[in-house]
């Protein structure tokens, strides 16, 4: 028999809305914070997620999602299967519907990390399983579930926080700003021309009563900002186009533009960095950068998420 429940997927952060999110991050870090003295691959006390098993499909590198979703899955006790697309019959054709069925008869939720979007939907569409998005070239909503809470750990509230993001209008992004419509807080934009972040999220930040500003000029997009946030230039399956890094120039989050933000500010980057391109040396590794946690809680959010795609938050 087939199941006939609709599964929670996780393909973007509107499919868990505000509520959710607010409860991935209060669960996130009282969690985090009751499991202080155990082994990092030690269950947690109550082993929500026992017996349960997730399948991985990577199309693209991982470090920090691959990672962080297993040992998500150990502490919750449960267990994962990781899979690289290209080792998959995927790889050698075989359809997403299919493997979205076979994989849902087999194991309890599905991450997959993949280039097209349209590719994730199809998996979902056909899967009776939570599907969760490990990053498309769409978006990383996982990413910014860990991202908003090692903001907020560090002492920030989200309604009304001044976010800048400099540098290219990416997946990362787009996530951003649909946290933004979703937790009420402002984006300003700091790209140069032809690098902006798609319409469609500019208007869901809007429509949700965020400020987005997006301009040419880096120190206006840095002024007084809380959080100053950056990632790569060139995104996976991207060319390193030297029109693109020449036009990103002016974009580099170095301690000039780091001076302009408030004095408290936090640095943030999803990593992998490429010192020297978006962000300096002495910024990454300087006071201000929580790069580290913010890598470090993409475990604690991801427990979150999954948490809530089998309905438990
Ligand atoms: N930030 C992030 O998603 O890192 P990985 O590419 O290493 O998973
Ligand atoms: N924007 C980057 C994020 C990597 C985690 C990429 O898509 O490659």
């Amino acid at each position: 028999m087939s199941e006939t429940r609709s599964p929670r997927h996780f393909l973007d952060l509107s499919d868990a809305g505000a509520d959710a999110i607010a409860a991935m991050i209060n669960d996130a870090q009282d969690r985090k914070a009751a499991r202080r003295d155990l082994p990092k691959g030690a269950a947690d006390a109550d082993a929500r997620l026992a017996g349960r098993v997730l399948a991985m499909i990577f199309e693209k590198s991982s470090t920090r999602t691959r990672v962080s979703f297993d040992m998500a899955m150990r502490q919750l006790g449960g267990s994962a299967i990781v899979m690289e697309a290209g080792s998959m019959q995927l790889g050698r054709g075989e359809s997403i519907a299919d493997t979205a069925r076979v994989l849902s008869r087999m194991v309890d939720a599905i991450m997959i990390r993949t280039d097209d979007h349209a590719k994730i939907e199809e998996l979902a569409a056909n899967a009776s399983v939570p599907v969760i998005n490990g990053l498309t070239d769409r978006s990383h909503p996982c990413q910014i579930v860990a991202d908003l809470l090692t903001v907020i750990e560090h002492g920030k509230a989200l309604p009304g926080l001044e976010v800048a993001w400099l540098g290219d209008g990416n997946n990362v992004l787009h996530s951003i700003l649909e946290a933004a419509g979703l937790m009420k807080f402002n984006v300003r934009v700091g790209c140069p021309s032809g690098y902006e972040p798609e319409a469609e999220f500019v208007r869901m930040a809007e429509a949700g009563g965020a400020r987005v500003d997006v301009t040419r000029d880096a120190v206006a997009a840095a002024k007084d900002a809380d959080v100053i946030v950056t990632d790569t230039w060139v995104s996976m399956g991207q060319e390193h186009a030297s029109a693109k890094l020449d036009a990103m120039q002016p974009f580099r989050v170095d301690a000039a533009l780091m001076a302009q933000a408030k004095p408290d500010a936090l640095f943030l980057h999803c990593l992998p960095a490429h010192v020297g391109d978006e962000v300096t040396q002495d910024v990454i590794e300087g006071p201000q950068s929580v790069v580290f946690d913010e890598a470090e809680n993409r475990i604690h959010a991801q427990k979150s998420i999954l948490r809530w795609a089998f309905g438990q938050l």
